[in-house]
C-alpha cells in the first residue's frame, strides 16, 4: 500500500501554542485526489534543521514512503530552513515544483514570492514542501500533483 508521509513543521504547533490545521489538510486533500488506499506516517515538529532533516530521512529510509509532503517553513524568516534541510537530505532536486507552485499561488497572493518551497528524491521518495498557510496546500498541490504519480512510479 502507498505510504505518505505527512509532515507539520511548525515552532507554535509543535509547542501546542495552536492546533496544527495543515497536516489535516493535507490529508483531505490526498482523500480527494488519490484513486488508491494510502497509509499516512505523521509528524508534528519545530523549525529545527537537524530535526526536520532527521525527520525527513526517517520517512524516506525507515518508514518507507513514497511521497513526503511538508507544510511550514518555507518563508524567509531566520528560523525557516524547510527548503534547506530537505535540499540536505535529497539526492536530486525537481526545482519545477518550487517554480509552479510559485507560479499558480501568485495567481492568488502576492506574498506567494515569499516561499522557497522545493522539491526532490532521496531513494524512492519524492519530498514537496508546501507553505505553512492551510490555503495554500490546495492552491499548490492542485498546480503540480499531475505529475507526482508519474514520479512516485519513475523512482519506485
Ligand atoms: N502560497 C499560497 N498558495 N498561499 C499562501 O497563502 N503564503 C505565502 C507564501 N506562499 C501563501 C503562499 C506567505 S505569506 C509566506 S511567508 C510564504 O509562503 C512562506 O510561508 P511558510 O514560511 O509558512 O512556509
Amino acid at each position: 500500500m502507498l505510504r505518505v508521509g505527512i509532515v507539520t513543521i511548525s515552532d507554535r504547533a509543535s509547542q501546542g501554542v495552536y492546533e496544527d490545521r495543515g497536516g489535516p489538510a493535507i490529508r483531505e486533500y490526498l482523500d480527494d485526489v488519490l484513486a488508491c488506499e494510502y497509509e499516512v506516517d505523521y509528524r508534528l515538529i519545530a523549525d529545527e534543521q537537524p530535526l526536520i532533516e532527521a525527520t525527513l530521512i526517517e520517512l524516506a529510509d525507515q518508514s518507507n514512503c513514497s511521497l513526503i509532503v511538508t507544510t511550514g517553513g518555507t518563508g524567509p524568516a531566520l528560523r525557516d530552513v524547510t527548503p534547506e534541510a530537505t535540499a540536505t537530505v535529497c539526492t536530486k532536486l525537481l526545482p519545477g515544483f518550487g517554480e509552479l507552485m510559485r507560479k499558480v499561488s501568485l495567481e492568488k497572493v502576492p506574498t506567494a514570492i515569499l516561499s522557497r518551497q522545493t522539491a526532490g528524491i532521496r531513494g524512492r521518495s519524492l519530498m514537496i514542501n508546501l507553505p505553512g498557510q492551510p490555503r495554500a496546500i490546495r492552491e499548490c498541490l492542485d498546480g503540480v500533483f499531475a505529475a507526482v504519480p508519474y514520479c512516485i512510479e519513475l523512482i519506485g
